[in-house]
């Protein structure tokens, strides 16, 4: 373990390796390289200190390198105890200066402690991947509110958890849900969350999908985007949903939906997106197949009820890495991977760089609005202002080589008309 006074990382040694990784991730990022070569040039953020809880990864890194380019001083911590790659979490405490307090592997209480550390700085923005920095300063460390402006939500999770405060008017400072912007849910939850799961459960298991049965539980943005991709490699998909609305679109886009006690009796696969507890338990292991596979792409570790899992066991080994089988008493054996933690970042690197583009586009940009026009914002979850959403899609085509039509005066005359009919 790296230990300094500033940061807290497996092995600085790591920092080469890890600055190649970011350079790759870097090269399909190329909004976030443009608002990074303004933020230099204008140094909106100057002398503002920031403290972000993310997963730490090569996109995270050069999210991090262009805030320090507006003026920012940053520090990181880690957002999910398995989700750190250590390489560049390496690279930016050595080549960057910044400082980072995160290990991928890292008990609850290292995970805890490095969230404080992030929080000394005493920040003016939290940016945030699950609301655990708000949750922090607003039960043990209010001290820290008075310097607070507001912060960022990155996810759908923490915007949920962040939306509660506000109803209960508990919330101390605005925040800005990145996760709202269409630039992020439209692209990272489902583009992102579909191919980083299947690869994912890929590199854990090296198991075939075609021909398999595959159980999504939760069809919001995230369960859409994995069905579409399951389906893809050839799965039969069945998806659960407690809401109707969700369920009636996943009959419609051509999927079986049932509830989770008839997907338990034929699934190969199990993946969680829901945000919620325990929607894989004790009644649903009792049914699942010998050799069933399980895991879970939403935020918490919560979705799969483990200890209910190990209570119907007899045994548990590490069969492969990220693989761990229960034995169950009955003779079965049920495979969960990754502890029940985020299996496209535990197993696999997280969403590839191009859809990351656009949602730390979003990060960026929302915390120079917060910066911009702070003390005018209330203690609520604002959603991250419409034309920043709409510049973020207009510079993402721009990068891609793409162009669009525009209206023509007759066009816009008659959208804006209401007498004109056929
Ligand atoms: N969340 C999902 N994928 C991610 C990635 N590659 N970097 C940071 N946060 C993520």
């Amino acid at each position: 373990m790296a230990r300094g006074n500033g940061y807290d990382v497996k092995d600085v040694r790591l920092a080469a390796a890890g600055r190649d990784r970011i350079e790759w991730a870097k090269k399909d990022m190329p909004v976030l390289r443009s608002i990074g070569d303004r933020f230099a040039k204008e140094k909106p953020l100057k002398g503002i200190r920031i403290a972000a809880c993310l997963h730490v990864t090569t996109e995270t890194a050069g999210l991090m390198q262009v805030l320090s380019a507006g003026g920012a001083t940053v520090s990181l911590c880690a957002s999910n105890p398995l989700s750190t790659q250590d390489a560049a979490a390496a690279s930016l405490v050595r080549h960057d200066g910044i400082r980072v307090f995160a290990v991928k592997g890292e008990n609850r209480k290292t995970y805890y402690g490095h969230i404080l550390r992030a929080l000394a700085i005493a920040p003016h923005v939290t940016m945030d991947d699950g609301a655990d920095l708000v949750t922090v300063i607003h039960t043990g460390k209010r001290e820290y509110l008075d310097n607070v402006i507001g912060g960022t939500e990155e996810t759908t999770t923490g915007v949920i958890r962040l939306r509660a405060m506000a109803d209960k008017g508990v919330l101390r400072y605005p925040i800005v849900a990145v996760n709202e912007a269409r630039t992020k849910h439209f692209f990272d939850n489902r583009y992102g969350t579909g191919q980083s799961t299947i690869d994912g459960i890929l590199r854990a298991t090296n198991r075939l999908l075609a021909g398999s049965c595959f159980v999504i539980a939760g069809y919001g943005w995230c369960g859409r985007g994995l069905a579409m991709r399951a389906r893809g490699m050839g799965a039969r998909v069945l998806v659960t949903e407690v809401d109707p609305l969700p369920a009636l679109e996943a009959l419609m886009d051509g999927f079986e939906v049932v509830p989770m006690t008839e997907a338990a009796k034929v699934g190969d696969f199990f993946c969680t997106l829901t945000g919620n507890l325990h929607v894989l338990r004790r009644e649903h292991f009792e049914k699942m197949k010998d050799g069933a596979i399980v895991c879970n792409s939403g935020h918490f570790n919560v979705e799969i009820d483990i200890p209910a899992l190990a209570r119907l066991s007899k045994s548990v080994r590490t069969i492969r890495p990220f693989v761990e089988e229960y034995r169950m008493r009955d003779g079965r054996a049920l495979h969960v991977l990754a502890e029940g933690r985020l299996i496209n970042l535990a197993a696999a690197e997280g969403h590839p760089s191009n859809v990351m583009d656009m949602s730390f586009a979003n990060q960026a940009l929302s915390v120079e609005y917060l910066v911009r026009q702070r003390k005018k914002l209330e203690d609520k979850v604002y959603d991250v202002p419409e034309p920043i959403d709409r510049e973020i899609a207009r510079l993402k085509l721009m990068a891609t080589g793409v162009r669009i039509d525009r209206l023509t005066p007759e066009q816009k005359k008659y959208l804006a008309s209401w007498e004109m009919g056929t």
